[in-house]
């Protein structure tokens, strides 16, 4: 099943960007009666990130904007992409994966904090009156791609036509190619219990070393766990951007975890064994000591998609 890059009209947003220097993650609800300046907000994404990041070449400025499944059929009408559902909770004995309200979701990315704020304020200037924002996070990389547990995040991406062949819609829903989904959640770690823990130990939960970034042969690990094949014996892969933040005087470090795939069902299977378990494996030893506390599904259309937007 490959799905050659597209272009044209469904050229997809900057899903595939490698990780930038800085991230601002926004999730909102529309109110009642928002409707048409959430759609006049997201058919100006493109403008938007033009104005602003064009004076700035070396800023690496872009935006992908997502929209939930609640919202989809207020804003659009019509066809929906095929597997847009909201996010599902998964209430284990021991760990919860909460399914929290997100109609518009923005991920924001550059190489600068200015550039992200800028692109940030405007899109709610305009959306002012008409969305609430439900959580609006400023991310940042850390160190060589680090995140606050100390290690490196990000190793197994896929990269280049791989990385397309995991994220993006193919044919398999020809109105919506292009198009991606986007599981996201905002993760809060436990950092005095993991620091407590020996380099050894942490490097069991997550299976790989800590300075090194070497694989280890670890059954049951985080890697372990999320290495998944499908029926013919491949590997099942998304795209990951995941990027630390936190507010060391509130006691906050966390992870802002963003899945882009082309089907949901990959990251949520990821996710079920992760937080209840699978036959021989999970739950995951990493939610030990990181806590979910959001979650939602959004499907990011392709760039035409928004340039042309279907009536509603
Ligand atoms: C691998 C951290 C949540 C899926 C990794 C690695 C780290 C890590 C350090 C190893 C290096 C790498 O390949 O990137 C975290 C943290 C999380 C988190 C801190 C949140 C607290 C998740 C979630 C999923 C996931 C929610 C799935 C829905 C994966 C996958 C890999 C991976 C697929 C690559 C496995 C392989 O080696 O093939 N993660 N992760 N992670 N993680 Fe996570």
């Amino acid at each position: 099943m490959t799905s050659p890059l597209p272009s044209g009209e469904m050229l997809p947003q900057p899903v595939l960007n490698p990780p930038a220097s800085v991230a601002v993650f926004l999730v909102a609800t529309i109110e009642p009666g928002g409707e048409g300046a959430a759609r006049e907000a997201l058919g100006s994404v493109a403008g938007l990130v033009r104005s602003v990041g064009f004076p700035s070449p070396d800023g690496g400025l872009g935006c992908v904007a997502g929209v939930g499944s609640r919202a989809w059929s207020r804003l659009f009408g019509g066809r929906r992409p095929a597997e847009l559902h909201p996010f599902r909770e998964l209430a284990g004995p021991r760990h919860h994966a909460p399914s929290t309200p997100g109609d518009l979701f923005f991920h924001i990315r550059a190489a600068r904090t200015d550039l992200c704020f800028a692109l940030a304020a405007e899109l709610l200037r305009r959306l002012r009156g008409a969305v609430t924002v439900r959580d609006e996070t400023q991310a940042f990389s850390y160190f060589d791609s680090r995140n606050l547990l100390g290690f490196v995040d990000g190793t197994e991406n896929p990269v280049g036509q791989a990385a397309a062949d995991a994220a993006l819609v193919g044919d398999e829903d020809p109105g919506f190619r292009g198009g991606s989904y986007a599981l996201v959640q905002k993760y809060l770690h436990d950092v005095d219990a993991w620091d407590a823990l020996a380099v050894e130990a942490q490097e069991k939960v997550i299976g790989r070393t800590k300075l090194t970034n070497l694989e280890l042969d670890a059954p049951g690990s985080h890697k372990d766990i999320n290495t998944v094949l499908g029926p013919d014996g491949a590997e099942l892969r998304i795209l990951r951007s995941a990027m630390p933040f936190g507010r060391p005087g509130h006691g906050e470090f966390g992870t802002y975890f963003v899945a882009y795939a082309r089907t949901p069902g990959i990251p949520e299977t990821m996710l079920r064994t992760m937080f209840l378990g699978g036959p021989g494996s999970g739950p995951d030893p990493l939610l030990d000591y990181s806590r979910a506390v959001t979650g939602s599904l959004f499907f990011v259309p392709s760039a035409g998609f928004l340039d042309d937007l279907p009536g509603s």
